[in-house]
Order: C-alpha cells, then sequence, then structure tokens
C-alpha cells in the first residue's frame, strides 16, 4: 500500500481533482477508471503526478493505507450505486468512500445508512468550481460523519480554494447534509445566471447595445458590489465573437438552456419544506421554458404591448438594472439560505450558515465578494430569521428598491420576461405586506372545505357554518 487516497472516476473532473490532489504535499493518489484506456492515458500525460494506477477494485483497495479513502466521481445515479458496490466489497471497517458527484441528497441519505451497516463510512460531498476549480482549488461541501472527517479533513483541506486564508471546505453536517447544501448552491447558481441573463436582455433591448458593449457594463460592475465570477464570465461571453459568422457568439448559441437536475432538487425540496424559493424556481422554469421550441412557435404570434421600448435616458436605466439585478440577487440569497435552514431543522442538521457562505467565498461557481457580507451577517446574528433583513442587506434594499420597481414596470410594459425580476420583487413585498390576502384564502378553504381559520383577535380554530346560518362556531 503506497497511496493515502484514491480517486474512481477519471473522467475530467475526476482527472483534475486527482491532479489537484497529487499535486500537494503528503499526497499519494491511486487511481481507477472503468476503462483502462482512460487510466494509462492519464498516467502518460501527467507522469509529474506520480499516480498508482489500479486496474481492478481489489488492487485499488491494496494500493491503499488504512484507513482506505477514495472519492468517486463518476455519474450520478446507478454508475454512483454500482462503484460504492464494488468498493464495499473490497473495503474494511474504518475505510471512507467519499461521493464527490452531484448527487441528490435523499440518494446520499439511503448510501450512507446503507454502507454505515458495514462498518464502513460513506461521506457524500458536494464539490464546486467546474473543472478548473477542480484542478486548482474546489469549494467543498462534505457531510458523513465525524469519525470519516477526522481522515479526510486535511486531504480535503489541502485541495480547496483558499479565501482570505481560509480553505473553502467545512463539514457541514452528518449523512446528506454536504449534498443538500451543494444543491442549494446550485439553486442559487441558476438564479445568479437567469438574473444576470436578464439584466443582459433588457439592456441590449432597451438601448440597442452590442454584446461587447454590454460586456463592458458588466466587466464596470464586476468592479463594485456586485464582482462575482458569473458577472466575470458573463463579460467574456459576451464578447466572444462566432469564428464562423463573424456575429456574436451569444447571437449564434440557440438559445434553449439545458440543465442536469440540481436547480429542479432545489425547487422540489423546497416545495416540500414549505419554502418559498421564487426566485430559483423562476429561473429553473425559466430555462424549462426556453427548451419549448413547439410552444414558443405557437405563441409567437400573440400580441405584445403596442408600444416600443426606449428609455430616455440609458445611462439611468442601465444603472436602475444594475440596482434591480443586486437587489434580485440578495433575495435568491436569502431564499437559499433559508432552504438550508428548514433542511437542517427538518433532517436534524446542525448547519452553521456562517460557514457555508465563508466557504462558498472562493472556488465555486457562485463565488463572490458578497458572500463575504452573507457571512458576516452570520456573524453577528447566527440565528437570523431572513438573511435580507440583516442590517447590511435591508440598507441595500432601500436604496435599490425604487430603481428595481422601474426596472419590473419598464420590462412589464414592454412585454420584456423579467420572472426572476419580478418573482423576487414580489416576494420582497410579500413579507414586507401587513396583511395579506392569505386571509381570503383562508376564508375560501373555510367555505369549500370546513377547513377552518384562525382569528386576529382571539386565540383558537374557527368555522363558520358556510351552508346553514353562516354563524360562527369554535372548534
Ligand atoms: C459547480 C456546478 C456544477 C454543475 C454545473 C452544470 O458548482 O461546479 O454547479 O456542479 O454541474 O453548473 O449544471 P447544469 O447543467 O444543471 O446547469
Amino acid at each position: 500500500a503506497a497511496a493515502n487516497i484514491g480517486v474512481v472516476g477519471l473522467a475530467v473532473m475526476g482527472a483534475n481533482l486527482a491532479r489537484n490532489l497529487a499535486s500537494r504535499e503528503g499526497n499519494t493518489v491511486a487511481v481507477l477508471n472503468r476503462s483502462p484506456e482512460r487510466t494509462d492515458a492519464l498516467i502518460a500525460e501527467h507522469p509529474e503526478a506520480g499516480f498508482v494506477p489500479a486496474y481492478s477494485y481489489e488492487e485499488f483497495a491494496a494500493s491503499l493505507t488504512r484507513p482506505r479513502t477514495a472519492i468517486i466521481m463518476v455519474q450520478a445515479g446507478a454508475a454512483t450505486d454500482a462503484t460504492i458496490d464494488a468498493l464495499v466489497e473490497v473495503f474494511e471497517p474504518g475505510d471512507i468512500i467519499v461521493d464527490g458527484g452531484n448527487a441528490f441528497f435523499p440518494d446520499t441519505i439511503r448510501r450512507e445508512r446503507t454502507v454505515r451497516e458495514t462498518g464502513i463510512n460513506f461521506v457524500g460531498a458536494g464539490i464546486s468550481g467546474g473543472e478548473e476549480g477542480a484542478l486548482n482549488g474546489p469549494s467543498i461541501m462534505p457531510g458523513g460523519s465525524d469519525e470519516a472527517w477526522a481522515t479526510l479533513g486535511p486531504i480535503l483541506t489541502s485541495i480547496a480554494a483558499v479565501a482570505d486564508g481560509e480553505p473553502c471546505v467545512a463539514h457541514i453536517g452528518h449523512d446528506g447534509a454536504g449534498h443538500f447544501v451543494k444543491m442549494v448552491h446550485n439553486g442559487i447558481e441558476y438564479a445568479d445566471m437567469q438574473l444576470i441573463a436578464e439584466a443582459y436582455d433588457l439592456i441590449r433591448r432597451g438601448t440597442g447595445k452590442s454584446p461587447a458593449e454590454i460586456a463592458d457594463v458588466f466587466a464596470e460592475w464586476n468592479r463594485g458590489e456586485l464582482e462575482s465570477y458569473l458577472i466575470e464570465i458573463t463579460a467574456e461571453v459576451l464578447r466572444q465573437v462566432d469564428a464562423e459568422t463573424g456575429r456574436p457568439l451569444v447571437d449564434v448559441i440557440l438559445d434553449q438552456a439545458g440543465a442536469k437536475g440540481t436547480g429542479a432538487w432545489t425547487v422540489q425540496t423546497a416545495l416540500s419544506l414549505g419554502v418559498p424559493v421564487s426566485g430559483i424556481a423562476e429561473a429553473t422554469f425559466a430555462r424549462s421554458l426556453s427548451s419549448h421550441p413547439e410552444q414558443r412557435a405557437a405563441a409567437a404570434e400573440l400580441p405584445g404591448p403596442a408600444e416600443t421600448f426606449a428609455p430616455l435616458d440609458e445611462t439611468a436605466f442601465i444603472e436602475d438594472v444594475r440596482q434591480a439585478l443586486y437587489a434580485s440577487k440578495i433575495v435568491a440569497y436569502s431564499q437559499g439560505f433559508d432552504e438550508i435552514r428548514a433542511g437542517a431543522a427538518e433532517y436534524d442538521w446542525s448547519i452553521d450558515l456562517g460557514a457555508v457562505s465563508r466557504i462558498w467565498r472562493a472556488g465555486c461557481i457562485i463565488r463572490a465578494q458578497f458572500l463575504g457580507r452573507i457571512a458576516e451577517a452570520y456573524t453577528e446574528q447566527p440565528e437570523l430569521p431572513l438573511l435580507m433583513s440583516a442590517p447590511y442587506f435591508a440598507d441595500a434594499l432601500s436604496r435599490g428598491q425604487a430603481a428595481w420597481r422601474r426596472v419590473v414596470i419598464a420590462a412589464t410594459a414592454a412585454g420584456i420576461p423579467a420572472p426572476a425580476f419580478s418573482s423576487s420583487l414580489s416576494y420582497y413585498d410579500g413579507l414586507r405586506a401587513e396583511r395579506l390576502p392569505a386571509a381570503l384564502i383562508q376564508g375560501q378553504r373555510d367555505f369549500f372545505g370546513a377547513h377552518t381559520y384562525r382569528r386576529v383577535d382571539r386565540p383558537g380554530t374557527f368555522h363558520t357554518l358556510w351552508s346553514a346560518d353562516r354563524s360562527e362556531v369554535r372548534l
């Protein structure tokens, strides 16, 4: 046995993670892949890594020092289950199997429970940062037992991104907690991307600026409070020219957004938990809407507004859009952290929301200056009930809300879809409202189904005898 850590699955993410591990002092990395050709190719391309190749699970297990620790980087679903089963066959009690893919957290909970019976530790770990992050430093969100974390912690810390001197990895909580938090990270990622896309669309259709000119706007925004990886890469994408046609690449790319499911999981889970993640939901639905060409063709002739959209002051309009983007972003993160808080309560995880925001400051796709502000908010008030009500964010919302409203009004008047901007604003106004029409919903429910209601002026549960004399009974 020569290796202290192993990687199973050598597609780009797995190969990059293995190279990252191998580049850190003290690590020797065993590698295994279903097809041996890929293993051989990796060894040949990276002799500097000193990989220990294995061509069977037995060989792989024999090459690892105890407790054996292996990170699985294979496709979610059946491939992950098959790999876990194969490792369980050759590993021993105390060994550690880590699933570093994007698994749905209930699967992780199930796998952890099954594997634990063998005495082997199973850890679901969210790993964010794409290919580049895997190679140079991702943000890592491991769940699993404290025992597994004791061995795994130093290894993951050695490869994680670093933000202000702190590694972007933390033991999130037991069993599925890490994959749960990674799922919400992706939901927020969807919202961030959709908000940026809406901002781009509004500026383009409102001012007629070219993608390259809008790239300059985003590059400028990236120097302020919106500074983030996604804003930065947006400028790069908008500036790209298609070699074949000479047109902006963004005009050549088919406008149908793909999705591998993590956004949908975030929304499904939020629905079960009763947490309104409306911005994330709209972002997920916006991708679905874009991907129905037959319905879009059928709707293409439906009427829009008569007037064309032309803001009087372009500079002021662009600044309004920037503020609307920032305000909506605050809402999306507030909703995402709310889902983590609710998930932790439901699944009995003790998740430190401040630690989550700190490990998202670097390495991951949603990395941004902004995460430092969230960390501060949770440090000041660990039990903060609502992120957007923390002083820094409340202040930003109060500065931005007038612009936010102007943008949603302009988009609506012009017939430009801005689902994430407008749903975020409705969420903000919904929570702010002194009274909500939910009272009427309760009245309707009581009318047709005797579902009862509570009153504002005294305790208890009540029902109106709607089909009799309409007197009220206390139940
Ligand atoms: C990350 C990303 C990554 C995700 C891609 C694609 O944190 O590195 O979230 O895990 O797979 O972003 O996701 P979609 O295909 O669903 O857009």
